[in-house]
């Protein structure tokens, strides 16, 4: 992989993550009233959310090239599925969407693991926000279940 396929695919995650941070916050405001827990939940998701923007957008910087969103590439992702349609559609639907976006995330984050070299500082970067993915998608499954118990499913 040479220089600029791997900026590409770091602006790729710099994209995603902000997207996140901003869906995450949004969602969080937006359940605030309804499920307080859930909301503050949220609002941590999108904090760690912004450090994987920021270490991204440092590894960028420090390969000399300045982090470029590439817009909204959330929609692409979720298809049918808007972000808008969160308010709407209730807990459950929203905290499905959210896992769709960890698991792409996740899918992705694995697979440029792969093509890095071991000592490369960004493969531990890489990890970690792997790991924190892996960690949100935990909490975000466990609670529908809990949800759906709620329901009676
Ligand atoms: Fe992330
Ligand atoms: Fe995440």
């Amino acid at each position: 992989m040479n220089n600029n396929e791997l900026i590409q695919k770091l602006n790729w995650f710099y994209s995603l993550e902000l997207n996140q941070v901003d869906l995450y916050m949004a969602q969080s405001k937006q359940i605030k009233s309804k499920d307080f827990y859930i909301s503050k939940v949220l609002e941590r998701a999108s904090y760690i959310e912004q450090q994987h923007v920021n270490n991204i957008a440092d590894k960028i910087k420090s390969l000399g090239k300045t982090p470029t969103s590439l817009g909204d590439v959330i929609a692409p992702i979720l298809g049918k599925m808007s972000g808008n349609v969160v308010a709407r559609t209730g807990l459950i639907t929203m905290l499905k969407i959210n896992i769709m976006l960890e698991k792409k995330a996740m899918d992705d984050y694995k697979n440029l693991i792969m093509k890095i070299e071991k000592e490369d500082d960004l493969f531990t970067l890489l990890w970690s926000n792997l790991i924190d993915e892996d960690l949100h998608t935990s909490w975000f499954s466990s609670k529908i279940q809990e949800l759906e118990k709620g329901l009676g499913k």
